[in-house]
C-alpha cells in the first residue's frame, strides 16, 4: 500500500546504528518525516540517504547536558507526533571493577536523557492530545536486579518504571496519548562491542525488533517484549522469590563474560 507523507515528526534517538537506524527506516516507509539524532552524524547523513521522507539530522551527545539542551531548543518548533527514546548502551562486569565515568555517562544517556525528552515532549501530546512515545528499555528492566551488569538494569529498571507510571497517569486522565517501553533480550547489533560482551542467548535481527515494537506501539501495548523466550521469562521470573530470581540473572550475565 502507498503511504502518503505525514506532515508531523517522529524523533528518534541513537539512529545512527541498530535498533534506531532500523526505527528510522520503518517510519520513513510509513511517511513520517524525521529527526534523527546520534554522535556519529556520518552515519547519520549515510542513513539519510537512503530513506523515503524529509530527514533532519541533529548530532547530539546525550551525555551531556549542553548537547540535551540544544537538542530541546533545535526541536521545538517541530510538531512531534512519535518519540523514540532508543539511545543507550551497557557496560558488563562486576561493580568494583567497572568504569565509573563510563557508568555515569550511561545513566545520562540510558536514564536522564529518557527522562529529559519525554518531559519535554509529553505535555506538547497532551495538549493536542495525540502522540506516542516508545522508551526503549530491555528485558534487563523486567528484572529485580541484574548481577555483573548491574548498573545496566538499574538503569533499565528506571525506564520501565517511568514508563509504566506515566502511562498509568495519561490513561486515568482519559488521553489518547500512547507511551510504552520496549524490552528486548539480546538483539545483534553494536550492542555487545560497545558493552565489550558477548550475547549467552541467540539474539534476534534488530529489523524483526523494530518491525515489532512499531506493530505493538500502534497497538497501544505498553510493555513490548519481542519474543516469547523473555516473555516466558520475564512471567516466571515474577513467581520466583527475588533471590532466586536475582542468583538465575548473575548465572546468565557471568557466561556473557567468561566464555
Ligand atoms: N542490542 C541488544 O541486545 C539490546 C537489548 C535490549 C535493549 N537494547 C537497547 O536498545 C537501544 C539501542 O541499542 P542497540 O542494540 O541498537 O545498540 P547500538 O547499535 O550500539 O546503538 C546504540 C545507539 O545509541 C546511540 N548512543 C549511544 N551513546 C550515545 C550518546 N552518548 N549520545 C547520543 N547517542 C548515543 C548510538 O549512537 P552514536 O554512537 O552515534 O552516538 C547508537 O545510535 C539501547 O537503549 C539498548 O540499551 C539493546
Amino acid at each position: 500500500m502507498k503511504q502518503h507523507t505525514k506532515q508531523s515528526f517522529a524523533l528518534i534517538t541513537g539512529a545512527s546504528s541498530g535498533i534506531g537506524e532500523e526505527f528510522a527506516k520503518l517510519l520513513s516507509q510509513k511517511g513520517y518525516p524525521l529527526i534523527l539524532t546520534a554522535r556519529r552524524e556520518d552515519r547519520l547523513k549515510k542513513l539519510a540517504k537512503h530513506l523515503k521522507t524529509r530527514t533532519i539530522i541533529i548530532e547530539a551527545d546525550l551525555s551531556s547536558e549542553n548537547d540535551r539542551n540544544r537538542l530541546a531548543e533545535q526541536i521545538r518548533r517541530y510538531d512531534i507526533e512519535i518519540l523514540i527514546n532508543n539511545a543507550g548502551f551497557g557496560e558488563c562486569g562486576a561493580f568494583y571493577k567497572t568504569s565509573l565515568t563510563k557508568e555515569m555517562n550511561m545513566i545520562e544517556v540510558n536514564v536522564k536523557a529518557v527522562h529529559f525528552l519525554t518531559k519535554k515532549i509529553l505535555p506538547k501530546m497532551l495538549h493536542k492530545n495525540s502522540g506516542y512515545i516508545l522508551n526503549v528499555a530491555s528485558s534487563a528492566g523486567l528484572f529485580p536486579a541484574g548481577p555483573y551488569m548491574a548498573a545496566y538494569y538499574a538503569s533499565k529498571a528506571y525506564v520501565t518504571s517511568l514508563t509504566r507510571a506515566i502511562a498509568h497517569e495519561v490513561k486515568s486522565a482519559g488521553k489518547e496519548v500512547y507511551i510504552g517501553c520496549l524490552c528486548p533480550g539480546p538483539v545483534n547489533t553494536e550492542f555487545n562491542a560497545v558493552a565489550d560482551v558477548e550475547f549467552s542467548l541467540k539474539g534476534i535481527s534488530p529489523e524483526f525488533c523494530a518491525r515489532y515494537a512499531v506493530q505493538k506501539m500502534f497497538q497501544k501495548k505498553t510493555v513490548i517484549i519481542p519474543t516469547f523466550l523473555i516473555k516466558a521469562a520475564a512471567f516466571f521470573g515474577r513467581l520466583l522469590p527475588q533471590e532466586i530470581s536475582i542468583s538465575m540473572t548473575a548465572h546468565q550475565q557471568k557466561r556473557k563474560l567468561y566464555r
